[in-house]
């Protein structure tokens, strides 16, 4: 259900260019997790960010299908969409968990998980989508906004936001990266759930072992 074939990514830096990202090629099948794994700088964010069309490939292809994942199922080729087509694809398709949350500031806890359902004109959904503050054990905090929550509680505000309209891809950077080792494994346990009943996809940029050995496949980076 993912394919990238062959990406490279570059920037400037000063008058040199500089290699961010060259020759990465994985797959992966509905209901599959991929982990990232590298050292600081080796460009995971990079990779989720070219995945979920926040950044354009240099070279090589990123392919997507979107809806059930059978021989006919509508597949979409990110590296070649405009802005406003990525935009698109990236809202209705895509749920991100980024690496520094993206909360919204102004919105409760509620209002920032039920966001993906009102861009997408999905608000039928909420009282799922709000189901799963439960099973992260943020249930109690709904009316809150994130300025009055712990860092693992924000964590876990924005996978419940990620996987709110049940996302074809789940782009999730270092997601358990401000929690301890039981709230990790609940984090863990909602993602996968979320990926293997709704044969979505789940790349996990990480640097938690634990996470990484449950993964279908590891994708290595080097700097
Ligand atoms: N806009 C930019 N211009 C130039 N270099 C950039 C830019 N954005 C990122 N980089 C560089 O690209 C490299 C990869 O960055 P990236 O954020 O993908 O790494 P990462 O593997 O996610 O690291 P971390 O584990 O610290 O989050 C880094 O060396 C970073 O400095
Ligand atoms: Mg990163």
């Amino acid at each position: 259900m993912l394919q990238v074939d062959g990406v490279a990514f570059q920037r400037a830096d000063g008058a040199r260019v500089r290699h961010i990202l060259r020759d990465v090629s994985f797959r992966l099948g509905p209901g599959q997790v991929a982990a990232v794994w590298g050292p600081s700088g080796s460009g995971k964010t990079t990779l989720l960010n070219l995945i979920g069309g926040l950044l354009r490939p240099d070279a090589g292809a990123i392919r997507v299908v979107v809806e059930g994942a059978d021989d006919r199922s509508p597949e979409v080729a990110v590296h070649a969409l405009s802005r406003a087509e990525r935009l698109r694809y990236r809202r209705r398709h895509v749920g991100f968990v980024f690496q520094f949350l993206n909360l919204l500031p102004t919105l409760t806890v509620e209002e920032n998980v039920l966001l993906p359902l009102e861009l997408n004109g999905l608000r039928d959904r909420a009282d799922e989508a709000l189901g799963r503050l439960g099973p992260l054990g943020i249930a109690d905090l709904a009316r809150r906004f994130p300025d009055a929550l712990s860092g693992g509680e924000q964590q876990r505000v924005a996978i419940a936001r990620a996987l709110a309209h049940a996302p074809a891809l789940v782009l999730a950077d270092e997601p358990t990266g401000n929690l301890d080792a039981d709230n990790a494994v609940r984090v863990a346990d909602c993602l996968w759930e979320q990926v293997r009943d709704a044969r979505a996809g789940l790349v996990v940029a990480t640097h938690n072992e634990r996470l990484a050995e449950r993964a279908d496949t590891v994708v290595r980076l080097r700097q």
